[in-house]
């Protein structure tokens, strides 16, 4: 033992940096999914037509492979396999999102699904024979159609709506959920499907309906979180947050300051947009997004601008409203210079950043927006840090896709190498990293990837009825993971002739 000491202690100081795999103790794993994307059943028991529903029927051409929610993985009916399998991969905790038409299928709280209950009810009792902790997300993107043929999250009368569900979900569930998650990635709400038609509601108002969807969603954010603040938490003692994406900016000369600056501004465009009225002193929208939108708007002769500032009260009551910093990290793009993006509509959120941007970096996915960048992350984590006034932070999702492959040796590289990034962070910088969710249990519904694009750490077969899930060899890897809270070094793992 003590020879081993001795030698570990030798190489450490022969690489200079101390090379962590270890995670910190309390440190906690999980494991992320969404309602639309797996649960299935989407006309019965009550369940009415969501967005995603409506997108992916009406207009099916826009989804890779022309598949639908219809079924999915069928979880609404084979949940317990999916307890199952977060129990074999010895999970702390499983990131869940409600589907607010299977509970209101009014949208409104006038009427409430006896069989949506139920069915949660049994999903957080199955968890709880586990031991696992739910980690619930009350909006991942699956808003009743009904809400938005009112307009959506364009509709500040989105407010009320939103607070009234969170409310009956709060009354109903909140003995059983101690960490909620109100909304799950604001920009690519707003900005994909307000502004653009990479998501539903694909509304494409660009430069126009996603501000709108923005204003709207923060206000409703903060004030689920006030009223869980206020009326729930002494009683029900959880905690509440938000998760946002980011895909991180980098200049791509890094000696070039123009781009430093450029990489800065699309930063606090991109992730900006929904953390600065949040997690910082001073509140409110990043001054270089009221700065840019303004310049925009009047050029294009509007007599007001298209984002405008929040007022006092506004800014107020948003700023402070999350107990961590929920970060979805997957990708790095690069600032190439000033100007306007080849790919930019006008107006358009890309188009008011005043930057040009390219993917162009790291090795590829089958998804065309994910490159591999492990350092991003962690230049993304120091930036949080600095930017945040030092939040404690939860990773609510990270993962890799590939076209369904069951030895998986992409997505374990990935794996190892952005957990990587959070050791370092944590013991270099001390960046408060307190967990991570991988992204995703089961190869699901990928939006409008359809089933094109695999994310699971378990293979489906969603040719067959029975929906039947295979681990993967990276369910292996995560299962070793969480066992012992230190990055596997055995080498099956490893895709030697990759190395
Ligand atoms: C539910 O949707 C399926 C298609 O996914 C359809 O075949 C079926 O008829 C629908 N059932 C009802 C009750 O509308
Ligand atoms: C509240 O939860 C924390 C852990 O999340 C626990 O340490 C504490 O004892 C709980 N307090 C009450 C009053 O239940
Ligand atoms: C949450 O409630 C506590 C206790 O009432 C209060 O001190 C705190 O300011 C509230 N948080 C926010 C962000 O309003």
């Amino acid at each position: 033992m003590v020879w081993l000491a001795i030698i570990g202690l030798l190489t450490l100081c022969h690489s200079g940096i101390a090379h962590r795999t270890k995670f910190p103790d309390g440190f906690t794993f999980g494991v992320a999914t969404a309602a639309h994307q797996i649960e299935g059943a989407w006309n019965i028991s009550g369940k009415s037509e969501n967005v995603w529903d409506r997108l992916t029927h009406s207009r099916p051409e826009l989804i890779a492979d022309g598949t639908n929610g219809d079924v999915a993985t069928d979880s609404y009916h084979r949940y317990q396999e999916d307890v199952d399998a977060l129990a074999y991969l010895g999970v702390d905790f499983y990131r869940l999102s409600l589907s607010w038409s299977r509970i209101l299928p009014s949208g409104r709280n006038n009427y409430i699904n006896p069989d949506g209950i139920r069915y949660y009810n049994a999903l957080l009792d199955a968890l709880a024979e586990k031991n696992i902790e739910p980690l619930v997300t009350l909006f991942h993107w699956d808003l009743p159609q009904s809400l938005q043929d009112l307009g959506g999250w364009a509709n500040p009368k989105m407010i009320d709506f939103f607070r009234d569900y969170a409310d009956f979900c709060f009354r109903e569930f909140g003995d059983k959920i101690k960490s909620w998650i109100t909304i799950n990635e604001p920009y690519e709400i707003c900005e994909d499907g307000y502004g653009d038609e990479k998501k539903a509601p694909a509304i494409d108002s660009h430069g126009v309906g996603n501000y709108l969807c923005s204003d709207t969603l923060l206000k409703a954010h903060a004030e689920v979180f006030h009223l869980y603040n206020e009326t729930y938490r002494e009683k029900q003692n959880g905690t509440i947050m938000i998760s946002i994406n980011s895909i991180w900016y980098e200049p791509s000369d890094p000696e070039n300051t123009e781009q430093v600056t450029l990489a800065e501004t699309a930063n606090q465009f991109k992730f900006g947009w929904f953390a600065h009225p949040i997690f910082t002193e001073q509140g409110g929208y990043p001054a270089v997004m009221v700065e840019n939108i303004a310049r925009e708007s009047m050029q294009e002769g509007l007599t007001k601008p298209r984002l405008q500032q929040f007022d006092d009260y506004w800014i107020q009551r948003i700023k402070g409203t999350s107990d961590f910093l929920g970060i979805n990290h997957y990708t790095t793009f690069l600032v190439t210079g000033p100007g306007v993006d080849p790919t930019a509509k006008s107006p358009s959120w890309l188009k008011d950043t005043g930057a040009v941007t390219t993917m162009e970096v790291g090795e590829d996915s089958a998804s065309e927006w994910l490159r591999v960048v492990p350092a991003g992350f962690g230049n993304l984590l120091r930036w949080c840090k600095s930017s945040y006034n030092d939040p404690p932070i939860y990773i609510t999702e990270n993962g890799f896709s590939d076209r369904g492959t069951l030895e998986d040796y992409g997505r374990i590289k990935y794996l190892n190498d952005y957990l990587t990034e959070i050791l370092n962070v944590i013991y270099e910088d001390n960046v408060r990293v307190l967990g991570y969710a991988l992204w995703t249990l089961v190869d699901n519904f990928e939006w409008r990837a359809g089933f094109s694009e695999r994310f699971g750490v378990y293979y489906v077969d969603i040719t067959q009825p029975d929906r039947p899930r295979t681990p993967k060899l990276s369910a292996e890897y995560y299962r070793a993971l969480v066992a012992t809270r230190e990055l596997p070094q055995d080498e099956r793992f490893f895709d030697q002739a990759r190395l």
